[in-house]
C-alpha cells in the first residue's frame, strides 16, 4: 500500500497550524467518496476504520480496498485504526499494514492508560507505525465505545503532560466537550482548556466527535491546536440522507448503484466542505 505514517501529516499539519481529518470509512462507497474528494482538494488525508467497521469490512478487504485506492494517488494518505481496545487488535491491524494506530484506554485509570499505551508505542515505533491515544473520556457511542454523559470527563492538562512524555504517542486525543454520534443540545467547548493543553504538550492535538459541531467551532479549535478532527456520523447521515431522498422519490429503485453512487457522491461534497474549514487544501 502507498501509505505514510500519520506523524508525517500531522507533525506539517501542527507546525503550520492547521488539521487534517481523520474520516472513518464504513463501506467501499465511503472510501472511494473520501479519497476523491481529498485528491480533488489536494489535501493529506487519515482513512480510519474503527475495530467495528474493520470487522464488518473484513480486513483483507479494507487493505485491498485502501491498496487499490491508494495506488496511483498524489496525497500523502495514513490508514490508521480508530479507537483500537486492545493491544492484539492494534497488532493485527499493524501487521495487516495500518501505517497508524489509535489505542483508546481512555476508560482506564491514568496508571493503566500510560502502561497500556507504552506496550502499544514500544511495538508500533518499532516497525516504524505511528500511535494515537486519549486522555478523558468522551461522551456518547461509537461502536463498541460508549460513554454515559454521566461518566464523561475533561481532559487534565497536568495529565496530559506526563502522559505524552511517559507513553512517547504521536497525537493526544483530549475531551474537551465533544461527544460521539449526534449531540441531543448543543455542544459547548472549552477552548481555554485545549489552549492550556496546547501549550503544555506543543505537538499534534486530536478533536473526536466532531460530527454536528458548528463549523466556527471546529474552526476556532484548529485556530487553538486541533491538528486531527475525526468525523463518522455526519458521513454516514450524509449517505443514508441522499438513500433516503431517492426512495422517497421513487420506492421502485432496486439498483444499488442507484442509490449507493449518489451516496457516495453526498460523502464526497461533504468531504470537500470539511477540508475547507480544516484548512488542509493544497497541504498535499
Ligand atoms: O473516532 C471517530 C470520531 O470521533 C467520530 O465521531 O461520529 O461523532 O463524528 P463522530
Ligand atoms: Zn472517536
Amino acid at each position: 500500500m502507498n501509505l505514510v505514517p500519520m506523524a508525517e501529516i500531522l507533525n506539517k499539519a501542527h507546525k503550520e497550524n492547521y488539521a487534517v481529518g481523520g474520516f472513518n470509512i464504513n463501506n467501499m462507497e465511503f472510501l472511494q467518496g473520501i479519497i476523491w474528494a481529498a485528491e480533488e482538494m489536494d489535501s493529506p488525508l487519515i482513512l480510519q476504520t474503527s475495530e467495528g467497521a474493520a470487522k464488518y469490512i473484513g480486513m483483507d478487504y479494507v487493505i485491498g480496498m485502501v491498496d487499490a485506492a491508494t495506488k496511483n494517488t498524489h496525497i500523502p494518505v495514513a490508514l490508521h485504526l480508530d479507537h483500537g481496545g486492545s493491544f492484539e487488535f492494534c497488532m493485527k491491524c499493524i501487521r495487516n499494514g495500518y501505517s497508524s494506530v489509535m489505542f483508546d484506554g481512555s476508560h482506564y485509570p491514568l496508571e493503566e492508560n500510560i502502561k497500556l499505551t507504552k506496550e502499544v508505542v514500544k511495538a508500533a515505533h518499532a516497525v516504524g507505525v505511528s500511535v494515537e491515544a486519549e486522555l478523558g473520556k468522551l461522551g456518547g457511542t461509537e461502536d463498541n465505545v460508549s460513554v454515559d454523559a454521566k461518566d464523561a470527563t475533561f481532559t487534565v492538562p497536568e495529565e496530559a503532560v506526563r502522559f505524552v512524555e511517559e507513553t512517547g504517542v504521536d497525537a493526544l486525543a483530549i475531551a474537551i466537550g465533544t461527544a460521539h454520534g449526534v449531540y441531543s443540545g448543543d455542544p459547548e467547548l472549552d477552548f481555554e482548556r485545549l489552549k492550556t493543553i496546547k501549550g503544555k504538550i506543543d505537538m499534534p492535538v486530536v478533536l473526536h466527535g466532531a460530527s454536528g459541531v458548528p463549523e466556527a467551532d471546529v474552526k476556532k479549535a484548529v485556530s487553538l491546536g486541533i491538528n486531527k478532527v475525526n468525523v463518522n456520523t455526519d458521513f454516514q447521515q450524509a449517505f443514508t440522507g441522499k438513500i433516503r431522498e431517492i426512495f422517497a422519490e421513487d420506492s421502485g429503485v432496486y439498483d444499488p448503484r442507484k442509490y449507493c453512487g449518489p451516496g457516495r457522491e453526498a460523502i464526497k461534497d461533504k468531504v470537500i466542505e470539511k477540508i475547507t474549514f480544516l484548512g488542509s487544501n493544497g497541504k498535499a
